[in-house]
């Protein structure tokens, strides 16, 4: 069952529903200023760092679901409805929500009363515009009113839902004309406030949320509202909200267009102290200056149009053209959009992510990039630098960072052993796509402290001998707390029945060893050397190169159950995900990033792990983290047993680790399979069950249930997810083949064989190839013959042209 449909011409999801089985999100902006926005105007706003800097107030876990947001209410009679259907969930006769790029339209009308809401960020500004036009269908004249609704947060979202005591007595606001200031802790900082406003002279206002809502009020039947009046409510302490109240009167058949915009804006650090005595009024300059660039409907469009053709150059530099409308559409669209999004937000702020309690995570900012490198490059290399310089002195890393500060989070501290390699992993996806290799160059701190910096060449070294120098008892890496998988903490133990688990300390091990490390290990490692041997550094390239070839021996000795790889070893030296453990025989980890790394390829281990994965994980949904699930909690490997069989890493379908498959599927040339993996977890491909998935049809989810669930195949945790990047990498780089390398742009499909072939554009180091891929043999993998420009070359990797910017290949498969 569908509740909407892709309109691929316009780049947007329609729902036709408001009653979706979840909210089903959009995010606008691209930068700095960000909203999440559901198909029923529910969400909020922050500025950079979802903790520290939001400006509305968003209650997770609240009752009925998703009941804040940016609201217009319209009161025409006895009838108030909102475009958006919430809060007042009034029945509507037309609703449409659309879900751009960047945008999300609103169109519903009630009463022969049609209004029309576009909400999105522009292009460079830290404001959301909120586009709200009316339009009379009936025969009659209609006078209604308009009342705008946002409940302002106290900036740092946690101690805006914790520090109550406090709270309650710093809200501030100024009102000038039609603008609205949200002003709390400008008395101390001075340097920033928030601004909602609208381009027309207002019948009144509402500042305080009480006086609005009135005495136990409640959002779905605000008393001024109901009353049709504005108290003209001024907040002193309690909670700060902003409402304007318009009076609107419409001639049959007649348009009237109101521009909102809700903007956050921060004094220069120098004019911070400026009028300190006096008694806190704030800077308005620079409010006044952003409210005149969209004070009209003509502006406020401009400046929507900019938007989507800045979507538009985005998303043109990669671009197919297939027989498969659906591969199509998300390679196209949504793939990239989505990857554009967790490079934003790595996975602080969603619907399931509350924006407090992570910032942006080491490895998963280092997995984002991977799909996001080819849209802003620049932003890239920023990030990857950014992230390097949290990076301890020994190459171990904080988890995480806070957004604002770019400071590594100390309360979750370090030890998750997989993280160095994954800024080898970020580098080298940079380096491929741009060929920029200064950025090695770059002097870069440790833990934030720009006094023990070195060149980020040596951040890679650091991070790459990291694992040489953790090894344990059988040679593979120490796993640390944890490797990709955070829920696998095998250096526990429990001292009481009953007691949650601890960790050994330094002095007793831990012992624990990762085969999946080894894997990324030698996946990474191949091109640690490469960029080594770029730079001239033979002994480092010839060292590494032993140490890889050592650890494929260590994997193939000490890693291989007979059947798959194994996942681990504990502590007390046992084997994780064998055929000799109760439950979690089989994990998918190292299945996926072995053979990737081609450990056994020629020995045919890698071909027996796929076969293996095959029998032992595949469901219908997707293929699942491990099997059998835990059935029952062992202290011994911490989180992971803590889940219900067959929900998250206990046996759910992890999205994640399916393109790992998917793209190890095309190491041993497995098209048909690759794709059937591929197309399994692929949103466009399961629209029709979006009453058994429940999430966002255009969007990855982090998880499905398994098929141990009881809800198999219902997803949670949608959007936030490093399957957003590896599935674009798996489809793009893998399937279609179309991969960046160190010295040009290789084509090596790896497709159905029921596929003739393919088109597409690719832009790569300033040059736009357009590249067609023909099939006429039907097979599943390689390149018969490759012409550049009409002439025949060897191989299937294109030489960097010269003096070109246009480039046309033909690929014949066979
Ligand atoms: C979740 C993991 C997540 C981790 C983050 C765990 O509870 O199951 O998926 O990575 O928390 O800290
Ligand atoms: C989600 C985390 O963000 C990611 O870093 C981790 O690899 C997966 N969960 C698996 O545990």
């Amino acid at each position: 069952m569908k509740f909407g449909y892709f309109d691929d011409a316009n780049k947007e999801y329609v729902i036709t529903s408001p009653k979706t089985p979840l909210p089903w999100i959009n995010y606008l902006g691209s930068e700095n200023f960000f909203s999440l926005i559901s198909n029923t105007c529910g969400g909020y706003s922050f500025y950079k760092d979802a903790k520290l800097l939001r400006l509305t107030r968003y209650r997770y876990n609240n009752v009925p679901f998703d009941s804040n947001g940016h609201y217009y209410y319209i009161k025409e009679g006895d009838t108030i409805w909102n475009p958006g259907w919430m809060p007042t969930k009034t029945d509507l006769d037309a609703y449409e929500c659309h879900h751009g790029m960047g945008y999300s339209t609103f169109r519903s009308s009630k009463n022969d009363l049609q209004a029309e809401l576009t909400a999105f960020v522009p292009v460079g500004k830290n404001c959301e515009i909120n586009q709200l036009t009316l339009t009379n269908n009936s025969k009659e004249t209609k006078d209604f009113s308009v009342f705008s609704y946002v409940e302002f947060c106290l900036w740092n979202a946690m101690d805006d839902m914790t520090n109550f005591q406090r709270n309650f007595s710093t809200g501030e606001v100024e009102v000038h004309g039609s603008a609205i200031y949200h002003k709390t802790e400008y008395r101390e900082r001075r340097n920033h406030y928030a601004l909602y406003a609208v381009n027309a002279p207002v019948d009144g206002f509402d500042t305080d949320r009480d006086s609005f809502l009135g005495a136990y009020g409640e959002n779905s039947a605000p008393e001024v509202v109901v009353s049709d009046q504005s108290k003209n409510s001024i907040a002193s302490g309690w909670a700060p909200v902003g409402s304007h109240h318009l009076k609107v009167s419409l001639a049959p058949g007649e348009s009237k267009t109101f521009v909102f915009i809700l903007a956050y804006i921060e004094n220069p650090v120098e004019e911070k102290w400026i009028g300190r005595a006096e008694d806190g009024k704030i800077n308005r300059t620079r409010a006044e200056a952003l409210m005149k660039e969209f004070d009209t409907k003509e502006k406020s469009e401009a400046a929507l149009a900019e938007l989507k053709k800045y979507w538009d150059e985005l998303l043109s530099h990669f671009t197919v053209s297939s027989s498969e409308e659906k591969l199509d559409r998300m390679v196209n669209i949504w793939h990239q959009y989505q990857c554009m999004v967790t490079f934003n937000m790595s996975r602080s702020a969603s619907y399931f992510e509350s924006g407090i309690g992570r910032g942006m995570g080491f490895r998963d900012s280092c997995q984002d990039l991977l799909g996001f490198v080819h849209l802003i490059p620049d932003r890239a290399r920023e990030r990857i630098l950014d992230i390097a310089a949290t990076q301890f002195e020994d190459g171990s890393a904080y988890h995480q960072y806070q957004p604002l500060t770019k400071k590594g989070n100390s309360d979750i501290g370090s030890g998750f052993n997989d993280d160095p390699l994954w800024l080898i992993a970020g580098t080298a996806a940079y380096i491929k796509e741009t060929g920029d290799y200064t950025i090695l160059d770059e002097k870069t701190p440790y833990d934030s402290d720009p006094s023990k910096a070195t060149d980020f060449m040596e951040h890679l070294r650091r991070s790459f001998h990291y694992t040489i120098d953790h090894l344990g008892p059988h040679k593979l890496p120490l796993i640390g707390r944890a490797d990709w998988n955070d829920c696998l903490n095998l250096n526990c133990f429990s001292t009481e029945p009953g007691e949650s688990f601890q960790t050994f300390g330094p002095s007793e091990g831990p012992n624990a060893e990762s085969v999946f490390i080894a894997g990324m290990f030698v996946r990474y490692g191949k091109d640690y050397v490469e960029i080594c041997r770029h730079r001239g550094l033979e002994d480092e390239a010839k060292l590494a190169e032993n140490a890889i070839a050592e650890m494929e021996k260590t994997v193939l000795d000490a890693g291989w159950d007979g059947e798959w790889f194994l996942r681990a070893y504990d502590h007390y030296k046992n084997k994780i995900g064998s055929k000799e453990c109760e439950d979690g025989k089989i994990f998918i980890e190292p299945q996926g990033f072995c053979v990737m790394a081609e450990i056994g390829l020629k020995e045919g281990n890698c071909l027996k792990a796929m076969e293996s994965v095959e029998k032992y994980l595949d469901t219908k949904y997707g293929i699942v983290l491990l099997q059998p699930p835990y059935h029952r909690y062992h202290v011994e490997l911490g989180e992971i047993s803590s889940y219900p069989p067959g929900y998250k890493e206990n046996a759910g379908i992890f999205c994640h680790n399916n393109p790992w498959i998917s793209i190890a599927e095309t190491v041993v040339g497995r098209g048909n399979r690759a794709w059937q993996v591929y197309t399994r977890t692929c949103p466009a491909y399961i629209e029709d069950i979006s009453e058994i998935h429940r999430t966002e049809p255009y969007v990855y989810s982090q998880m499905i249930a398994g098929k141990d669930a009881p809800n198999f195949g219902e997803a949670k945790n949608s959007w936030l997810t490093g399957t957003a990047a590896w599935t674009f990498l798996d489809v793009s780089q893998y399937i279609l083949g179309i991969r960046p390398d160190y010295d040009g742009l290789t084509v090596d499909p790896c497709i159905p064989s029921t596929l003739d072939g393919f088109e597409a554009k690719r832009d790569f180091r300033g040059v736009t190839y357009h590249i067609s891929v023909r099939n006429p043999k039907h097979v599943e993998k390689g390149v018969a013959s490759m012409t550049v420009d009409g002439i025949a070359v060897d191989g299937n990797t294109i030489p960097l042209p010269t003096g070109k910017t246009e480039v046309s290949v033909e690929v014949v498969m066979g």
